[in-house]
């Protein structure tokens, strides 16, 4: 197996950016807005050395890391922001219509294809996106991870959560325990890391739930219960990930 960046092997692409998420994937997540900053092809332009792919023994794309670059060096910007991933993707886009050069790496995503999963693959994944901020001279890795174990237990705060270990002392979550297992290091949650708004009718199309009274309603898949307001006709999903920082190789 093989693990390129798109810069050096530009005709995948496509192949990279269509390993599917797995099916269980909650449909409202496609409603957060500043993804649409960040999407494949924009990434791709902006950023193709900062896009790995494991590739298996056919050549053909498995697995995909993708990151982006901004200048965390800037204003007051903080170093894990409390706005997480939206946050990055905010800034990636502003400093690219700015002009300026990066000095951060942040990672949006990893997904192993779902025939694939449970492997070391995303270890692997991991492993080439330090080696690609290395080589991009870049001064830091920085990841909003989205613990997926969390979903099974969407009320609990993931302040509560991030702290739950197995005996061996690493994180119960699969995810989190990875990125530790690859020398990351778990910084702080980020509180309000993603955000997806909704009218109450699109919020009943993508879950196919009633959503006919106030307060928190335990959606799918998600990692904390979406707030709604029948009143004002929406329903506000906010996501907590967890910042983890990684050494460039
Ligand atoms: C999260 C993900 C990247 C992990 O990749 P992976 O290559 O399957 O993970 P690994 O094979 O390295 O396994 C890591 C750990 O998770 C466990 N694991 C793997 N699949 C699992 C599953 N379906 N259920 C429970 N545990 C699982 C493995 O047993 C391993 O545990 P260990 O630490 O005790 O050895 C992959 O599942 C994925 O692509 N998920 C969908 C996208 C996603 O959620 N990405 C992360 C947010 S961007």
């Amino acid at each position: 197996m093989e693990i390129v960046t798109l810069a050096k092997r530009p005709e995948l692409a496509e192949a990279t950016f269509a390993i599917p998420y797995p099916a269980n994937t909650p449909r409202f997540m496609a409603g957060n807005l500043a993804g649409l900053l960040v999407r494949c092809r924009r990434v791709f332009r902006l950023w193709p050395h900062l896009v790995v792919a494991l590739l298996d023994d056919d050549g053909r794309p498995v697995a995909r890391g993708v990151m982006v670059a901004y200048l965390a060096d800037r204003d007051d910007r903080p170093a894990f922001p409390d706005l997480g991933w939206d946050q990055v993707a905010a800034w990636a886009a502003e400093d690219a219509l700015d002009g300026l050069t990066p000095d951060t790496a942040c990672a949006l995503e990893i997904a192993v294809h779902p025939d694939r999963q449970g492997r070391g693959d995303s270890r692997r994944v991991l492993e080439a996106m330090r080696e690609a901020v290395g080589a991009a001279r870049l001064d830091a890795l920085v990841c909003p991870v989205r613990p997926p174990d969390k979903a099974a237990v969407p009320t609990m705060p993931m302040r509560e959560y991030v702290e739950r270990r197995r005996p061996d002392g690493l994180p119960e979550d699969r995810w989190l325990r990875t990125h530790v297992r690859a020398g990351g290091r778990i910084e702080h949650v980020a509180d309000c890391s993603m955000t997806i708004q909704a009218p109450l009718d699109r919020w009943r199309r993508w879950t196919g739930l009633p959503f006919d009274s106030d307060g928190p309603v335990v959606v799918e898949g998600g990692l904390a219960p979406a707030l709604t307001s029948t009143a004002h006709n929406l329903a506000v999903y906010v996501e907590p990930n967890v910042w983890v920082s990684h050494e460039p190789a």
